[in-house]
C-alpha cells in the first residue's frame, strides 16, 4: 500500500492533510536548482520584520512549484492545488503555527498547548544549565556536578531555534572549528540523546517542536529521475537559512538534506525509523499522547512503515538498504541487510503497531506490520544468531546445496570463518551475538554494536541472546570498550579490505572513525540495554570511564586506535551527541525506572504469529510454534 492509498482518493482528502502535503512537496530541490528561484519557496519558513521582535513572526506558506517532471500523481496535483487554495499567512508568535493548521480543520485533534517562554525570560530561568522552571519529576535533589553542569551548558548552547523556537541541536559547535562542513546541522540521529536528555528533565517544547516541523519536511512525492528522495523518507539533516527579504526585512527557512548534499549520496534510512521511536518516546515519558495521535502526525509514520513495508525484489522481511544507510554514512561494506537497520525497523515497527490509531482504514497497515514484525524477529533469530557452537557449524557447512532441504540455506563458504572470528568467539555458550549482515554467500561476521544494543533494546533477539550479548560485551571489554566506550564495530577492515570495501577511503582507517573507532554516544544506548538487563553495574563501569576524560578533550565525536585510546583524527569537538548521551545515560543511572519506558519486553503476542520456514518436506511450512520455539533458545 502506497501512501496514495491510505488516503484515499483525492477527493476524499481531509482539508488537514492538504495544507501538509502542500509544505512537504519536493522541499529538497529549492536552493539547488535555479529555476525554481522564482517560485516561492517550498518549504515552511517564516518572515521575520525584525530579528528577534517576537510579536511579528510571520509563517507564509507558500505555493508549490512544478516539479522538473510531470510525474507526480493526480492525487498529489489535487492536493498541492487544493493546498494553495487553503494558503494563508499566519503567525507563528507562540509556536502555534503547526498546531492552528491542523486543530482549525478539527476532526478529533487535540491540540496540545506547550507553555512557551519569551526569549530573555527563558534566558533568565536557566542558570548553570539548571532550568529551575519545570517540574523535573523525581530528579530534584540531584546534585549536579561540574561536569554534567558544563555538559548541560553545551547541550543548551547547541540548540537551533527556527521563528524563535527550539527545533532541534546542531551536530557540534566547536567554537575554533572555522569549517564546520555539515556539522551546523541538526541530524535527525543525533537529535535523538539531546531530545531524550530534555525530556528526562521535563523539558519538551524542543521535542515536540522538532517532531513536527521534521514532519513538515518529510518527502512527499517521489521522482527518481529528479534525483529526489521516495515518499515518507525523512531527511538526515536539516538547516535553518535566515534569507534576505527587500529592507530589513528575512525570512527563516528550514532546509533539508535528504541525501542529495551528503558526502556520498547516501539515503538516511534510519532517519523515519529514529523519528517514530523519538515520538514513542515522547509520548511515554511526558504521557501526552495527543501528539502521535494528531492526524498529521499518524500520516506520517503511515507514510514512514508504507516506505519501509513496500514490495520490492526482496525474499525476506529484512529491509534492503545502500551502504551508509545510518549512524555509519560512509562506505563501509554495509549494504545489504545490515543489522542496525533491521534492529532500528524493528523498534520502529514495534512502535507504529502501539501508536497507529485502530480503525478501519488503519486494520490493513496494523495487520502488516505485526506480520512483519514476526518474520523480522524470526528471520534474524534463526540467521544473524552465533556463538561457539553455531560458527563450529558454519566451519563444517556443506556448499552447493541445491534444493529446498539445504542446511546452508545461504551458501555461506566455511572459508568465511576468518582466523580472527575462531580465536575471538567466546568458549562459554552464555556468550554470543549478532552478526553484521547476510547476504547470499556472505555472512560479515563484524560485531555492530548499536544493532546489537538495539536488538537488546527491543526484545528483537530472545531474553536469553541478549543476556549473551551483554556477556560478550563483558568479556570482550578491552576489545569493544578499551580507553572509551564504544567500539562502533569490532573488528576493523585493514589492508586490501580497507581498500577495497571503504575505497581506500582515508577517514576510515583501521581503527578510526566508523571503521573501528570508539563512539561515546553509543554509551546512552549501552546503558539503557544493561538497565534493561538488570546490569547497571556495566553501565556505570562505562560510563565512569568515559567521564574521566570527555571533558577534558572537549566531548569528541570518536576515539582512535584500536583501544580508544587517542582522539580521532578528524574527530570534531564538542560533538553534541557525545555531550548528550553521556547526560541521557546518567540520568537513566539515576532513574532507572523510567528507563523502563524506552525499552521493549518480548512480546508474545508476536510468537503467536504463524511463521513460515523452508522445510525438507515442501516449498513452506507455516506454524505457529517456530517462532515461539525461539524463546527457548
Ligand atoms: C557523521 C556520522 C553520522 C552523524 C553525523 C553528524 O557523518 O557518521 O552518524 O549523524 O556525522 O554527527
Amino acid at each position: 500500500m502506497n501512501a496514495i492509498t491510505f488516503l484515499g482518493n483525492s477527493t476524499m482528502i481531509p482539508s488537514h492533510c492538504i495544507l501538509r502535503a502542500f509544505s512537504r512537496i519536493s522541499p529538497s530541490k529549492y536552493i539547488r536548482d535555479t529555476a525554481f528561484r522564482s517560485y516561492p519557496s517550498r518549504f515552511s519558513s517564516c518572515n521575520n520584520q525584525y530579528r528577534n521582535a517576537d510579536s511579528d513572526r510571520i509563517i507564509k506558506l507558500r505555493n508549490v512549484v512544478p516539479f522538473c517532471t510531470d510525474r507526480q500523481s493526480s492525487v498529489t496535483a489535487q492536493v498541492v492545488s487544493e493546498a494553495r487554495s487553503l494558503s494563508a499567512s499566519t503567525t507563528c508568535a507562540n509556536d502555534t503555527t503547526l498546531d492552528q493548521i491542523y486543530t482549525k480543520n478539527g476532526l478529533n485533534v487535540k491540540p496540545l498547548v506547550v507553555e512557551r517562554l519569551k526569549g530573555h525570560e527563558k534566558d533568565e530561568e536557566v542558570v548553570n544549565g539548571d532550568d529551575k522552571s519545570v517540574n523535573r519529576d523525581g530528579f530534584e535533589g540531584v546534585k549536579s556536578n561540574d561536569l554534567e553542569e558544563e555538559a548541560w551548558r553545551l547541550l543548551r548552547d547547541s540548540v537551533v531555534t527556527y521563528c524563535d523556537s527550539p527545533v532541534g541541536t546542531v551536530a557540534a559547535k566547536d567554537p575554533t572549528d572555522t569549517m564546520p562542513s555539515n556539522y551546523d546541522q541538526v541530524f535527525i540521529r543525533d537529535f535523538v540523546p539531546s531530545a531524550l536528555a530534555f525530556l528526562l528533565k521535563g523539558e519538551s517544547e524542543i521535542v515536540r517542536n522538532f517532531l513536527l516541523h521534521t514532519l513538515q519536511l518529510q518527502s512527499w512525492e517521489k521522482t527518481v529521475d529528479c534525483y529526489s528522495p521516495g515518499q515518507g523518507l525523512m531527511p538526515a539533516s536539516f538547516k535553518v537559512r535566515t534569507l534576505p527579504l527587500e529592507e530589513d526585512k528575512f525570512e527563516e527557512v528550514l532546509d533539508p538534506d535528504f541525501g542529495e548534499a551528503a558526502i556520498g549520496r547516501v539515503a538516511p534510512v534510519d532517519s523515519g525509523l529514529w523519528w517514530i521511536i523519538l515520538l514513542r518516546a515522547y509520548g511515554k515519558i511526558t504521557g501526552d499522547y495527543s501528539l502521535q495521535e494528531r492526524i498529521d502526525v499518524q500520516t506520517g509514520i503511515k507514510m514512514i512503515a508504507n516506505l519501509c513495508l513496500a514490495d520490492g525484489f526482496d525474499m525476506f522481511p529484512t529491509l534492503l538498504v545502500t551502504d551508509g544507510s545510518c549512524m555509519i554514512d560512509r562506505r563501509m561494506g554495509i549494504h545489504g541487510h545490515p543489522l542496525e537497520i533491521q534492529a532500528l525497523f524493528y523498534s520502529a515497527l514495534r512502535s507504529s503497531r502501539e501508536m497507529i490509531t485502530v480503525n478501519d482504514s488503519s486494520k490493513n497497515i496494523i495487520k502488516t506490520i505485526s506480520n512483519r514484525l514476526s518474520a523480522l524477529s524470526f528471520h534474524i533469530r534463526e540467521n544473524y544468531w552465533v556463538d561457539k557452537n553455531k560458527i563450529n557449524e558454519i566451519y563444517r557447512y556443506k556448499t552447493e546445496e541445491y534444493s529446498m532441504d539445504a542446511t546452508n540455506k545461504f551458501n555461506i563458504y566455511p572459508e568465511q570463518v576468518s582466523p580472527w572470528l575462531m580465536d575471538w568467539v567466546p568458549e562459554s555458550p552464555d556468550s554470543g551475538f549478532l552478526i553484521g549482515n547476510l547476504q547470499p554467500a556472505h555472512m560479515d561476521f563484524r560485531f555492530f554494536t548499536l544493532g546489537n544494543l538495539w536488538s537488546i533494546i527491543s526484545s528483537l533477539g530472545t531474553p536469553k541472546h541478549n543476556q549473551a550479548i551483554l556477556n560478550l560485551i563483558e568479556e570482550k571489554w578491552d576489545d569493544l570498550v578499551g580507553h572509551m566506550p564504544l567500539k562502533i564495530c569490532y573488528p576493523a577492515l585493514e589492508s586490501s579490505e580497507w581498500h577495497i570495501i571503504t575505497g581506500s577511503d582515508p577517514k576510515n582507517t583501521p581503527w578510526s572513525y566508523h571503521n573501528g573507532g570508539s563512539w561515546p554516544t553509543l554509551l546512552w544506548q549501552f546503558t539503557l540495554a544493561c538497565i534493561k538487563m538488570d546490569r547497571p553495574e556495566l553501565a556505570e563501569k562505562a560510563v565512569t570511564m568515559a567521564e574521566k576524560r570527555l571533558q577534558a578533550d572537549r566531548w569528541p565525536e570518536y576515539y582512535d586506535t584500536r583501544d580508544g585510546k587517542f582522539i580521532g583524527k578528524q574527530s570534531r569537538l564538542y560533538q553534541t551527541w557525545t555531550i548528550a548521551g553521556f547526560l541521557t545515560s546518567k540520568q537513566l543511572l539515576q532513574n532507572p525506572e523510567i528507563a523502563s519506558s524506552l525499552f521493549w519486553e518480548e512480546d508474545l503476542e508476536l510468537l503467536e504469529s504463524c511463521v513460515c520456514v523452508l522445510t525438507k518436506s515442501g516449498r513452506k511450512k507455516c506454524s505457529r510454534a517456530a517462532a515461539k520455539s525461539q524463546i527457548l533458545i
